[in-house]
C-alpha cells in the first residue's frame, strides 16, 4: 500500500540548547533530519515527502536534500508557530492521497516494518499511530506529593509516525484550527471527532531527538547498526 508522508521540520529545538535548529545537528557527520528522509527515500511504498520548514531555513534544507541525493521530496510548506500549524500546512500542500503519514523529522530511527504496519492499519480502519508500552512506574505528583499511581499496564508512550486516511486527518486538522484546539499529536485531533485510533507497537529506538542526552543515545544506535552491518 502506497502512502505520502508529511514531515514537520519547522521547530527551533529549544530543549536541545544548540545554536541552531536541532535537526541540522550532525550524528556521525550527517544532519539528523537526513537520516529520517533516507528511511522514506528507500521505502518503495513511499510516493513522496512534503516537508514543513521555517521560511528562513528552506534554502539550507533544500541544499542538504540535494547534497544527500534525497529523491522523493515533492515540496516544502512553510511551518507555523506550533507543530500542529506546520503539519496542517504540509497536509494542505501535499493534497489528496489515500493514506498520509505524519512523522517528526526529529525521529531518525523509525523502523520500516512499523511504517508498513501503520499504513496497512490506517488503510483498513482510518487511523493508526506508533507507540511503545511505558517502562517506568508512572505517578501523578502535585506539590512534590504523590496523588495517584497510574496503572501502568494500559499506558503507552506515543510516537510518530501517525497514519490516517487523508480526508479524515485533513478534516480533523481543519476543525481543530477552526475551534482553536491545540493538540500534542495528530491522533488527538482525530480522537475528538469520535473516530477510533489504532496503536501499533513500535520500537524504543524510535526516540525523538529532543534533549542533548538523546544525541548520545542516537550515536549509540548508529554504532550498533554499523556493527550489525559489518558482522
Ligand atoms: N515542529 C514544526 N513546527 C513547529 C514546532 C515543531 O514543524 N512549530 C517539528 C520539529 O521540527 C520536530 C517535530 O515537529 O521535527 C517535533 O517537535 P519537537 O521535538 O518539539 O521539536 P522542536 O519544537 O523543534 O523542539 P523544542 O520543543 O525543544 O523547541
Ligand atoms: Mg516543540
Amino acid at each position: 500500500m502506497n502512502y505520502t508522508v508529511v514531515l514537520p521540520a519547522a521547530g527551533s529545538g529549544k530543549r536541545m540548547k544548540a545554536d541552531r535548529n536541532k535537526l541540522l545537528l550532525e550524528l556521525s557527520g550527517k544532519p539528523i533530519f537526513i537520516y529520517t528522509l533516507e528511511v522514506f527515500d528507500r521505502d518503495p511504498n513511499c510516493e513522496g515527502m512534503w516537508l514543513a520548514v521555517k521560511d528562513g531555513e528552506r534554502q539550507l534544507i533544500e541544499e542538504y536534500v540535494e547534497r544527500y541525493e534525497i529523491k522523493k521530496v515533492k515540496g516544502y510548506a512553510i511551518g507555523g508557530a506550533e507543530r500542529q500549524d506546520s503539519v496542517r500546512a504540509g497536509l494542505e500542500m501535499a493534497g489528496p492521497c489515500e493514506v498520509v503519514l505524519v512523522h517528526d523529522a526529529a525521529r531518525p530511527f523509525i523502523s520500516p516494518s512499523v511504517i508498513t504496519e501503520l499504513v496497512e492499519q490506517a488503510n483498513q480502519s482510518g487511523a493508526a499511530i506508533a507507540g511503545v508500552p511505558v517502562k517506568d512506574t508512572i505517578k501523578k505528583v502535585q506539590g512534590g506529593l504523590i496523588t495517584e499511581t497510574v496503572d501502568r499496564s494500559s499506558l503507552w508512550m506515543i510516537q510518530t509516525p501517525q497514519a490516517f486516511r487523508y480526508e479524515l486527518l485533513l478534516q480533523a486538522a481543519q476543525l481543530a484550527q477552526a475551534e482553536a484546539f491545540l493538540g500534542t499529536d495528530e491522533a488527538m485531533l482525530v480522537e475528538r471527532t469520535g473516530h477510533p485510533v489504532q496503536v501499533v507497537e513500535s520500537t524504543y529506538e524510535n526516540v525523538k531527538m529532543t534533549t542533548p542526552d538523546d544525541l548520545i543515545y542516537g550515536q549509540a544506535i548508529l554504532a550498533s547498526r554499523l556493527q550489525e552491518e559489518q558482522s
